[in-house]
């Protein structure tokens, strides 16, 4: 049994539809990903149909934003992420910043969504909120994945 320096867990993070139409901002969220040592474990360039929106975002159904925001996600291309780290999803969203473009600004400026975010639809990025959204969201990208065959023959060090 492997030895391990520290624990690696697992989120799902995409680059929303508004900042992949952008190269250079699109290029520099990856950079941002490699400079905060997440492992790049899987990674999709794709987009949705409307359907696939509706069913990602279920959770907000009824609420006053859903259609716009199943409209805009399903509006062009996007890339997803399956990152490995230590606290992966708490880092992740911490790297976002706040959901709402102007708060983000306001509270913590030097986030991806106070940088490149353009509206409270429009902010560029996603991450899990929970190991169990992790778990229903990287199904959701790339149900060919299988965690536990990551973990036990591709990285060992993984809780
Ligand atoms: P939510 O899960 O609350 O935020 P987060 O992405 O930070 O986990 O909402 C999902 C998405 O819905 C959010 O990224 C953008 C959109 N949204 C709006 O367009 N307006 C809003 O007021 C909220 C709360 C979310
Ligand atoms: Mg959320």
């Amino acid at each position: 049994r492997v030895r391990c320096a520290r624990v690696l867990q697992l989120t799902l993070a995409i680059i929303k539809p508004d900042a992949v139409a952008h190269p250079l901002i699109l290029e520099a969220l990856h950079q941002k990903i490699l400079e905060n040592n997440f492992i790049i474990v899987r990674r999709k360039d794709l987009i949705w149909r409307r359907s696939d929106s509706e069913r990602f975002y279920v959770e907000h159904k009824g609420r006053f934003f859903y259609q716009r925001l199943v409209e805009f996600m399903s509006s062009g291309p996007m890339r997803a992420y399956i990152l490995a780290r230590e606290d992966a999803i708490t880092h992740w969203r911490e790297l976002m910043g706040p959901t709402k473009v102007y708060r983000a600004r306001y509270t913590s400026p030097r986030t991806i969504r106070a940088q490149y975010g353009l509206t409270d639809t429009r902010n560029t990025t996603h991450g899990s909120d929970s190991s169990e959204s992790a778990e229903r969201e990287i199904a959701f990208f790339f149900p060919e994945f299988s965690v536990q065959h990551w973990r036990d023959v591709e990285e060992p060090c993984f809780r």
